[in-house]
C-alpha cells in the first residue's frame, strides 16, 4: 500500500504452481493468435503501408502478427488531427482525464493474460517479466491519475490589492510526441502516454519499431477507456520516416524520450533547429552502472544481486548493472561465487518457468553483443559465461558473460545486454573508483553492497547518479516509491513514478 489513495497493482504468483499453470494455459491460448497492428489516426486502424511481419525473438520462425507502418503522409495527418483534439481534451476536467486512466489500468489488468502473451511474443520476455510490464504499466495509469487529480488544475492563489480572486492553474502544452524503447513496450510507452494525456495535452505516439503489437493494443485500449479518438494517434515506423519529421515539425509543443544517448542529442538538435518556441525535451537515456563491493558486505546476498541486476532481463534494462567493483580482499571469493551462480543460470525458452534470461530483441543487438564478447576474449580475463540451450539457434540468444578488465574506462560504450564486466579495487581507492565512474558522463543506477554505514553514506554523497541501491540488487524500480530516473548522459529527469514527473508536461497560467 503505497498512500491511502493507490495501491500497485498485483499479479498472479508464479512461484506457486496453482497459480502458475492456470496461467501459462491462457497465454498459451494465445501463442498461435495472429495480431495486426499499424498506425491509429482518429480511432482507426490505418493499413495502406505495407505489412511487417513481428517473429518472436526466441524462435524466429514464430511469427506474432503483422504491423503496417506508418508512412510520411500519416504523420502530417496525425499531427492535424490531435492538434484539433488539443483544445477539447486540455478544457476536459482533469478529474475526467484521470478517470480515463484509471479505467486504462484496469482495462490492462483485464486483459493481462493476452499483453503477456504479446509481450513474450514480441519482446522475447519471461512470462515473469511480462507479468510485471502490465502491472508497471498499469501502476504508472493509475499513480499520475492521483498525481494530476493533486496538483493539476486550477488553485486560488488568494486576493491582491484590488479585491480580485486570483488563480493559478497548469494545463497542456499542445501536442507531445511520445518516443518509446523495446525494452519496456508496454509500461515505458504508456507511462510516457498516460502521464502525457493526463496533463490535458494531445499524444502522438511513436513506439519502437520492434514492438509495435502491443503499442497498438494499448492504444486500442486507451481508446475503450475513454480516450478520445482526436487525443491520441499511434505512429508505428522508423525513426527516419517518423521520428525525425515529428521532432522537427512546429506543431509539437513537447517531447517525452526514451531510448539512446545519441538518439536524445538527434532530436535536441532537430527541436533546436525549428524557428519556433523552445519546448521540453524529457529524456531518459543510457547509462554506465556499476556496483560497488566492500570487503564487510555479505558474499552470498552479493552474488544473488549481482546475478539479478547483470542478467535478469537478458540485460536489457537501462538500469542494468555492467561494472562490478570488488574490493581487492574479497573479490577472489566474490568471482568464484559468481563463477559458480552462472553456471546455474539456465537460459532458454522465455515461457518456461524454469528459464532465468530469455534472448535479448533481435539480430542487431545479439551481433553488437556477440562482437563485444568476441573483443573481450581478446583484451580481458573471461571469468564465466553461461550455457547456451542446444535448440538457441532459431533466436536471438546471447549467453551471460563475465570479464575482468581494469577500469570502467576500458569500456567505449554500454552494452545493452547479459554482460558484465568486473574491476578490483583497493579500499583505498575508492574515491578515485567514484570519480572514475562519475568520469564517464552517465549517471543511472549505483549499487553498493556494505555494511558499514560510512562508506555507503560516503559513496551515495560523491557519486553522481539518479538512482542508488543500497544492499539490494539495482534493477525493478517501483513506481511511487522509487522514482526513476538518472543525470548527466542518462538523461534530464524528472523522474518517471515521481511526483514532479507531471510538471514538466504542463504550462503554468495565473489568472
Ligand atoms: N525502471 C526500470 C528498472 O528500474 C528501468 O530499466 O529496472
Amino acid at each position: 500500500i503505497y498512500g491511502e489513495e493507490r495501491r500497485n497493482s498485483y499479479g498472479p504468483n508464479i512461484e506457486i504452481e496453482s497459480e502458475w499453470r492456470p496461467f501459462r494455459e491462457a497465454v498459451e491460448g494465445f501463442m498461435g493468435r495472429q495480431w495486426l497492428g499499424g498506425p491509429i489516426i482518429g480511432g482507426q486502424l490505418r493499413q495502406s503501408g505495407e505489412p511487417r511481419a513481428v517473429t518472436a525473438p526466441q524462435d524466429r520462425r514464430i511469427q506474432a502478427g503483422s504491423v503496417h507502418w506508418a508512412g510520411t503522409e500519416e504523420v502530417s495527418e496525425a499531427l492535424d488531427q490531435v492538434g484539433q483534439g488539443f483544445a477539447g481534451w486540455n478544457a476536459t476536467p482533469v478529474d475526467e482525464r484521470a478517470g480515463c486512466l484509471e479505467r486504462l489500468g484496469d482495462l490492462l489488468e483485464e486483459n493481462l493474460a493476452e499483453l503477456v502473451a504479446l509481450c513474450h511474443l514480441e519482446a522475447g520476455k519471461t512470462i515473469q517479466d511480462s507479468i510485471d510490464e502490465v502491472r508497471e504499466a498499469v501502476d504508472f495509469c493509475r499513480y499520475y491519475a492521483v498525481q494530476a487529480r493533486k496538483g493539476i488544475g486550477q488553485t486560488q492563489l488568494g486576493t491582491t490589492f484590488d479585491g480580485r480572486e486570483r488563480q493559478y492553474r497548469l494545463e497542456g502544452r499542445g501536442v507531445f510526441a511520445c518516443i518509446s524503447p523495446w525494452n519496456f513496450p508496454l509500461a515505458i510507452f504508456l507511462g510516457q502516454v498516460s502521464a502525457a494525456l493526463v496533463t490535458g495535452n494531445t499524444v502522438i505516439a511513436k513506439p519502437a519499431e520492434q514492438t509495435s503489437l502491443i503499442a497498438f493494443r494499448a492504444i486500442q485500449l486507451a481508446l475503450d477507456a475513454g480516450i478520445p479518438a482526436d487525443a491520441i494517434a499511434l505512429l508505428p515506423g522508423d525513426g527516419a520516416t517518423v521520428g525525425a519529421p515529428l521532432t522537427s515539425d512546429p506543431r509539437v509543443a513537447g517531447v517525452a524520450f526514451t531510448g539512446s544517448t545519441e538518439t536524445a542529442q538527434l532530436i535536441n538538435r532537430a527541436l533546436a533547429k525549428r524557428d519556433t518556441e523552445v519546448v521540453p525535451l524529457i529524456a531518459e537515456t543510457g547509462g554506465q552502472n556499476a556496483m560497488l563491493i566492500d570487503s564487510t558486505s555479505l558474499p552470498e546476498q552479493v552474488v544473488r544481486d549481482v546475478v539479478r541486476s547483470a542478467f535478469a532481463s537478458a540485460g536489457q534494462r537501462c538500469s542494468a548493472l555492467r561494472v562490478l567493483y570488488v574490493q581487492q580482499d574479497v573479490a577472489d571469493r566474490i568471482t568464484e561465487m559468481l563463477r559458480g551462480a552462472m553456471q546455474e543460470q539456465v537460459v532458454g525458452d522465455p515461457s518456461l518457468h524454469s528459464t532465468d534470461v530469455g534472448p535479448v530483441i533481435d539480430t542487431e543487438a545479439q551481433q553488437g553483443l556477440l562482437n563485444h564478447i568476441e573483443k573481450m576474449k581478446r583484451s580481458a580475463r573471461l571469468i564465466a559465461q553461461t550455457p547456451l540451450p542446444a535448440n538457441a539457434g532459431q533466436g536471438t540468444f546471447v549467453a551471460p558473460t563475465a570479464f575482468e578488465i581494469d577500469d570502467i574506462a576500458q569500456l567505449e560504450r554500454e552494452q545493452f545486454g547479459p554482460i558484465l564486466h568486473v574491476v578490483r579495487y583497493k579500499a583505498s581507492d575508492l574515491d578515485r573508483v567514484i570519480d572514475s565512474i562519475n568520469a564517464t558522463g552517465y549517471g543511472l543506477t549505483l549499487g553498493v553492497h556494505s555494511r558499514n554505514e560510512e562508506t555507503t553514506r560516503h559513496i551515495a554523497h560523491r557519486v553522481r547518479v539518479g538512482n542508488i541501491y543500497i544492499n539490494r540488487d539495482q534493477v525493478g524500480a517501483v513506481v511511487g516509491v522509487q522514482p526513476f530516473g538518472g543525470q548527466g548522459l542518462s538523461g534530464t529527469g524528472p523522474k518517471a513514478g515521481g511526483p514532479r514527473y507531471l510538471l514538466r508536461f504542463t504550462r503554468e497560467v495565473t489568472l
